[in-house]
């Protein structure tokens, strides 16, 4: 079985990130051959400082090994050390129904939130779609919100074997990805309660130092409920990323202070900030043992580099051969 997903380095990775993506991912190098990138080449639809982009792509490395991702059983690489994937892109791009696309939230959700609708925002999921279809992937973990990717992907996959796989030997010439969601996790809310996200300035980053973390807690946004009223869990921002770092005995404790009243949210940001910088303790730890070894990400990548390349290249072979160019 082979694991795929990717990650943008186009900021700090995020509680969200880590919820939704990371530790799902990390958890499933277990299960078989797991591959993990940095998706330098989608963050360009965002990100406009060539520095920037370096140096967060190897921030984002850095992390996500700091996180748990174990090098000796998954390989982690950089989106560009790939290029082959660009060429798929635009190969999956010609039977790609314009419709589709249009309809994709994500595209839409962008930009609702003031970015530029470029073409390469718009055809995003063609590239994410080459993504996850070079390296014949079983399965994706991603968060919720990338769940209409998988499905154009898979789309994109049967459209191809339609239109080209008759001379292969299944009839085929991609497999269907699945997604893995984690259902326990949804989506994680930001400080303002919407999707927790890099791009809407919503986020609690997983290694910010302990004065901003204590910041970006202090400032997520609640209803005007006074200290004595009863207060709901369900719709607070503050229970449910409690839930998410908490033993079950805090959790149903939180939950019961909510409903009793006579606890402001103040001091409920206050256990959340405590429980949050202990959850990334040992986290914070790795990442610094990392930092200390000068080559390792470098070298970590390098070797993810030649493996991605392997398998990418042997089904580009294929792809090229059936649709023509070979
Ligand atoms: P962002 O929205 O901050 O730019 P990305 O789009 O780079 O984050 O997401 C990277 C991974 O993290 C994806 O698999 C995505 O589904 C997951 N993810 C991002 N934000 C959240 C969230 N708020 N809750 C759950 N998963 C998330
Ligand atoms: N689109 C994903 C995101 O914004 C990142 C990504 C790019 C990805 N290519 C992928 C995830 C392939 C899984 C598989 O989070």
């Amino acid at each position: 079985m082979r694991i795929l997903s990717g990650i943008q380095p186009s900021g700090a990775l995020h509680i969200g990130n880590y919820f939704g993506m990371m530790r799902p991912a990390v958890a499933l190098q277990a299960e078989g051959e797991a591959l993990y990138f940095i998706a330098n080449y989608h963050a360009l639809t965002t990100v406009r400082d060539p520095q920037a982009l370096r140096e967060n792509s190897r921030r984002v490395a850095l992390d996500f090994l700091a996180c748990g991702l174990d090098p000796e059983r998954a390989t982690l690489f950089r989106h560009s050390d790939v290029p082959q994937v660009t060429e798929l892109a635009w190969i999956l791009s010609t039977v790609a129904p314009m419709g589709l696309f249009e309809r994709a939230h994500s595209y839409k959700d962008k930009l609702a939130h003031g970015m530029a609708a470029t073409v390469g925002l718009f055809s995003y999921p063609i590239l994410m779609a080459a993504d996850i279809l070079i390296y014949d992937s079983d399965i994706v973990p991603v968060g919720k919100d990338q769940k209409q990717h998988i499905e154009m992907t898979r789309d994109l996959a049967v459209k191809m074997n339609e239109t080209f796989g008759q001379s292969e030997p299944d009839g085929r010439i991609f497999k269907l990805p699945e997604p893995r969601i984690q259902a326990a996790t949804e989506t994680v809310p930001g400080i303002d309660g919407q999707k927790m996200s890099k791009s809407y300035g919503n986020n609690i980053d997983i290694f910010s130092d302990e004065k901003e973390m204590r910041k970006r807690v202090m400032s997520i946004v609640t209803d005007s409920t006074p200290v004595d009223a009863a207060k709901d869990p369900a719709n607070s921002t503050i229970f449910k990323l409690y839930s998410l770092v908490a033993s079950k005995e805090e959790i149903a404790d939180m939950r019961e202070r909510f409903l009793k009243g006579g606890t402001g949210y103040g001091d409920f940001k206050k256990q959340l900030f405590e429980k949050l910088w202990e959850y990334f303790a040992p986290m914070r730890k790795r990442r610094e043992e990392i930092l200390n070894d000068k080559s390792y990400i470098d070298t970590v990548l390098a070797r993810g580099a030649k493996r991605a390349n392997e398998i990418a290249n042997q089904v580009m072979e294929r792809v090229r051969a059936a649709v023509g160019l070979r």
